[in-house]
């Protein structure tokens, strides 16, 4: 598998930024709304604390993400009618920016009830606003409003690469899967030959 992205393929470094980010999105979306399930403070505070380093992890791969997207290019899209091809680019669009604003809007949040902010217990970071108890309630609606969207843009995500695969029967998904091999590789049938 290469590195790099191609005409037909997605590179090895923009799968595995892909995959990282889902499944750390999504595991730590799940465990922020399991943590009252805590059996008593000392936890959640460790829980907490864990969910946070994990949430300033995704911040820092979508930034090396996007740093990466620009040069690295991406896959020709399949064709498509145009108003597909533009809700596709649009839900990509929207699916980055989430990724950036739900870390965001976490430390956000941490910053307004000026709670400390470690990354691993390895180093503090400042906090992003100074803490106002006016704005308790709000920013923690925005981190957790911003998940449930996120949840509901991932359905016509996901809906859409599965309806490539099924339906329209291209290579959409498969080249995205991090060992799929296309139905119809020139490049590999090269390769092999
Ligand atoms: C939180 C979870 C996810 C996020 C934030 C996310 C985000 C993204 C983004 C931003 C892109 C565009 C990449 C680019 O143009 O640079 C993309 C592509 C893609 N995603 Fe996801 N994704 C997630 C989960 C999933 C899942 C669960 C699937 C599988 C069904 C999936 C399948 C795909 C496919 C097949 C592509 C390639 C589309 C193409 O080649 O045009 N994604 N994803
Ligand atoms: C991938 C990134 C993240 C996702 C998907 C995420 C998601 C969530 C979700 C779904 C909740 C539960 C909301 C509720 O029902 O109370 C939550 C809670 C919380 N998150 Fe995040 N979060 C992320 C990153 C962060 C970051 C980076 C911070 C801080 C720097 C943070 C701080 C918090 C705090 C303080 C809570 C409240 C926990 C409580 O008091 O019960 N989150 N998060």
């Amino acid at each position: 598998m290469k590195l790099r992205s191609d005409v037909n393929h997605w590179g090895a470094i923009a799968k595995s930024f892909h995959w990282i980010v889902a499944l750390a999105i999504l595991g730590n979306g799940v465990f922020g709304l399991c943590m009252d399930l805590a059996s008593n403070p000392m936890q959640k505070i460790n829980w907490l604390a864990l969910h946070k380093s994990i949430g300033l992890t995704v911040l820092a791969l979508m930034l090396l993400r996007l740093a990466w997207r620009w040069p690295d290019g991406r896959p020709r899209e399949e064709p498509a009618p145009r108003w597909q091809l533009v809700a596709a680019r649009a839900t990509h669009v929207v699916l980055y920016l989430l990724a950036l604003a739900l870390p965001l809007s976490g430390w956000w949040y941490n910053s307004v009830t000026g709670k400390p902010l470690q990354w691993f217990k390895l180093f503090n970071l400042p906090g992003l606003a100074a803490k106002n108890d006016a704005l308790r309630h709000f920013s923690h609606a925005v981190h957790e409003y911003l998940f449930w969207f996120l949840v509901l843009v991932l359905v016509a995500h996901v809906g859409a690469a599965l309806k490539h695969h099924v339906f329209d029967g291209d290579d959409v998904l498969r080249r995205m899967l991090p060992f799929g091999r296309l139905r119809n590789d020139k490049t590999q049938a090269g390769e092999r030959s």
